[in-house]
């Protein structure tokens, strides 16, 4: 956790197969992608084309078939795990925006923001600070003492973006992080994703739909059948 992670991702060859024989599924047949430090990238598809797959794989959260992921300079998996605490990559190294928000119930807003920060080492009125700081560019700061199930969903959103962004990882990956929000926070949010890329040279992925953020990237994967395939975004600046 200590020695900084040039960041960046690789993805070379990924195949993920859910199952066995009558009832396997080919969720990803050769995905090949990679992400500079400091980008934001878009990945578009149908409803079942993989992209959530590609994410958890990439998270360490389900073990790929075969391929090759590497993030910063070490690699990750290769036909096997190559990485020993999975926990520990998870944790400090990569940001997760999941579909939906999975906050802790019984923390408070604040507390869901500055809970990894905490478990990392950092003292509690730091993370705390560090978690309104990010609860105020996501602009729920007004909300940072009530509990989860007190909030819309578009602002339980929010609160899971500060999350994702607390620890500063070199790796975010986000699963379509906008869908409940109007076009001015959806905007907000990439425009917070691309800041903390150029500062922190951070490589970013989003997983999308939302018409209202895919001129916001420079570069796009499609994935269809399995398959990723590159384009180019229109880029469009956000400050
Ligand atoms: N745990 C699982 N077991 C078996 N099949 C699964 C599992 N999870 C996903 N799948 C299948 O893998 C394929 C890819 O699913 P995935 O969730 O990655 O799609 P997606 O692109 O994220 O779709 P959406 O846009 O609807 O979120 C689908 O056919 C899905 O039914
Ligand atoms: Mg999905």
């Amino acid at each position: 956790m200590n020695t900084p992670s040039p960041g960046g991702i690789q993805i070379e060859g990924l195949r993920k197969v859910y199952g066995h024989g009558d009832t396997a599924v080919e969720a990803l047949k050769h995905v090949n992608m990679q992400v500079a430090p400091g980008e934001v990238v878009g990945l578009v598809g149908p409803s079942g084309s993989g992209k959530s797959t590609l994410l958890k794989c990439l998270g360490a959260i389900i073990e790929p078939t075969a391929g090759r992921m590497t993030l910063g300079n070490e690699v990750i998996y290769d036909e096997g795990w190559k990485v020993r605490d999975l926990r520990a990559l998870r944790r400090d190294r990569i940001g997760f925006v999941f579909q939906a928000p999975y906050l802790i119930p019984f923390l408070d807003v604040t507390d869901n923001v500055a809970l990894l920060p905490m478990l990392a080492g950092q003292p509690n009125a730091r993370a705390r600070e560090r978690a309104l700081e990010l609860l105020t560019a996501l602009d729920v700061q007004h909300r940072a003492r009530a509990e989860p199930n007190q909030l819309s969903g578009g602002e339980q959103q929010r609160v899971s973006i500060a999350r994702a962004l607390a620890n500063r990882p070199p790796v975010i990956l986000a699963d379509e992080p906008t869908a409940p929000l109007d076009s001015q926070r959806a905007l907000g949010v990439m425009r917070l994703l691309n800041q903390m890329a150029r500062q922190y040279q951070t490589a970013i992925i989003v997983v999308t739909h939302d018409e209202k953020i895919i001129p916001t990237f420079k570069r796009i994967y499609h994935i269809r059948d399995g398959q990723t395939v590159e384009e180019a975004g229109e880029g469009r600046t956000l400050d």
